[in-house]
């Protein structure tokens, strides 16, 4: 019976999804540990700061929880000591040094949290991975613990398959739970915490090898029809078909189904890219090159859905941005989080600055630390040639621009008054819509020139 829980890392993944289980498990005590005391102290609200992630309906979880049998502090070698069952939430980016750089995973933050559990941990303790890992990570984790004296361990792959944005009704409600092992009383003393809120039909348990392959496999499913739908969007622009026909035509069919066919600027967030990378990685070192290829082409089209946003801009502003000013609507990589880790928005906005734009940013959750430190080099290292600044409305952003670019799908951007925008505007004005989410017969009716991704232009 597990009633001591330890999450190690307090990120996007281990806080939302932990004040979740905290929610549903009034039985079970969690306590989630980090190593940056800034962000504990914002979990815990202290000197006025506020959740380090934005996430819909999260607060409200968290007032039902915290302090009761929630608590967030960087105590990580006593929570360890305290608990039955420890959660490994800690972040998995990719490589950018020495063997494997640019495509592995980095495992420095998985192994230094298994040291930490072989030192501190006492007694029957069950380990979960709760990061996205590579096949048979569990392998060298069950060599550092059995190094313990102090204590002995079951390991479970227990992937999350939420997303930033929905997380908490993702956790609530979640499609499916996966629970890997290779014991099966460990494996239930897991799903049946899970069976405190999620139906049993939901509950799905494995292997730990095709636990720990199943959440890589799906990110690079989910990343694959969005490179594929934009893929066709292109075609669209060249044949005046439209994408918006084209998705509802095929995602009435069941065998393809509705869902992750919206065209935009490519992907972002911080899953995709580095596990698909992953798994071309782990495609190439078992020798299986053709495999590597398919997958490594859903990012080449990713990096070229970004790119091509720049340069069409460019063509269309006459060739050069110099002198030009340019809102952009959006910086973080989807709507409803503050994330803009992998954001489109980076490599585009890098693009225009590049071309000497001037660039007036909005975004209602992104604050202007993340953007500079993010938009002050260009990609090849270098201080960035034109300026920025955060705008702090739309209608700032839009005074005195040349075109406005829409790269994220926040609600608000489906409402705007291209009557009042346009008037801002230096003219000949454009609108560039990445998203699909604004009227743009209105704004073209204010004397606007638009481009749609996906809308053809020939008829
Ligand atoms: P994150 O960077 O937001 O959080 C990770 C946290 O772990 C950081 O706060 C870091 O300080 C902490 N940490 C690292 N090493 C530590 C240690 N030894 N002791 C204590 N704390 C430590 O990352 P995230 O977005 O929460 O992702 C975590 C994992 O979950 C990744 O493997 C990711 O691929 C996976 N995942 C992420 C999402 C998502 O939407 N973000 C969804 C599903 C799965
Ligand atoms: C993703 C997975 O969906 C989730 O299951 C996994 O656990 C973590 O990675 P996340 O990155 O948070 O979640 O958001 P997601 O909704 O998947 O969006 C990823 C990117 O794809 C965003 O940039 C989004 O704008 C883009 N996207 C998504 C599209 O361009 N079109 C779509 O139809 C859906």
């Amino acid at each position: 019976m597990v009633s001591k829980i330890c999450c190690i890392g307090a990120g996007y993944v281990g806080g939302p999804s932990m004040a979740v289980m905290a929610d549903s498990s009034p039985g079970v005590d969690i306590e989630v540990v980090d190593v940056d005391q800034q962000r504990i102290d914002a979990w815990n609200n202290l000197n006025g700061a506020s959740l380090p992630i934005y996430e819909p309906g999260l607060q409200q979880v968290l007032d039902r929880v915290r302090g009761h049998n929630l608590h967030f502090s960087t105590d990580v070698a006593g929570a360890i000591r305290r608990a039955d069952m420890v959660f490994l939430s800690v972040n998995t980016p990719t490589k950018h040094r020495g063997h494997g750089a640019g495509s592995a995973a980095d495992l420095t933050f998985i192994e230094k949290a298994a040291r930490q559990i072989a030192d501190s941990a006492q007694g029957a303790t069950i380990v979960v991975e709760r990061s996205t890992l590579p096949v048979r990570t569990a392998d060298g984790l069950r060599r550092i613990l059995d190094c313990s004296t102090n204590a002995r361990f079951e390991i479970l792959s227990n992937p999350e398959f939420m997303a930033e944005g929905t997380a908490i009704d993702d956790l609530q409600n979640p499609d499916r739970v996966l629970v890997g092992g290779q014991c099966d009383a460990t494996v239930n003393a897991l799903a049946g915490i899970y069976a405190n809120w999620v139906p049993s039909s939901r509950i799905i348990t494995t292997n730990l090898w095709s636990a720990e392959l199943a959440k890589l496999t799906a990110n690079a499913f989910l990343a694959q029809r969005i490179s594929s739908i934009n893929a066709i969007a292109g075609i669209c622009e060249a044949t005046g078909a439209d994408v918006e026909e084209v998705r509802r035509a095929i995602g009435a069919d069941r065998r393809i189904g509705a869902e992750f066919l919206k065209p935009g600027p490519g992907f972002g967030g911080s899953c995709f890219k580095k596990d698909l990378l992953n798994l071309i990685y782990l495609a190439e070192h078992y020798g299986l090159d053709e495999v590597a290829r398919y997958w490594r082409m859903v990012l080449d089209l990713n990096g070229w859905s970004q790119k091509r946003i720049s340069q069409m801009i460019v063509k269309a502003l006459f060739g050069t941005l110099r002198d030009k000013r340019i809102a952009v609507l959006g910086f973080a990589f989807k709507a409803d989080t503050n994330d803009t880790r992998e954001s489109p928005a980076i490599g585009i906005c890098r693009d225009l600055l590049h071309d000497g734009a001037s660039l007036s940013i909005h975004d209602p959750r992104v604050d202007d630390g993340a953007m500079r430190s993010l938009l002050s080099m260009s990609d090849d290292g270098l201080p960035a040639v034109g300026g920025f600044e955060k705008a702090a409305s739309v209608e700032t952003a839009c005074d005195g621009a040349d075109a406005v670019l829409i790269l994220t799908d926040w609600h608000q951007y489906k409402q705007l008054d291209w009557a009042d925008l346009a008037s801002r505007m230096r003219q000949p004005g454009w609108v560039f819509d990445a998203r699909r989410g604004t009227n743009l017969a209105e704004a073209e009716s204010h004397g606007l020139d638009t481009w749609q991704i996906g809308r053809g232009g020939m008829n």
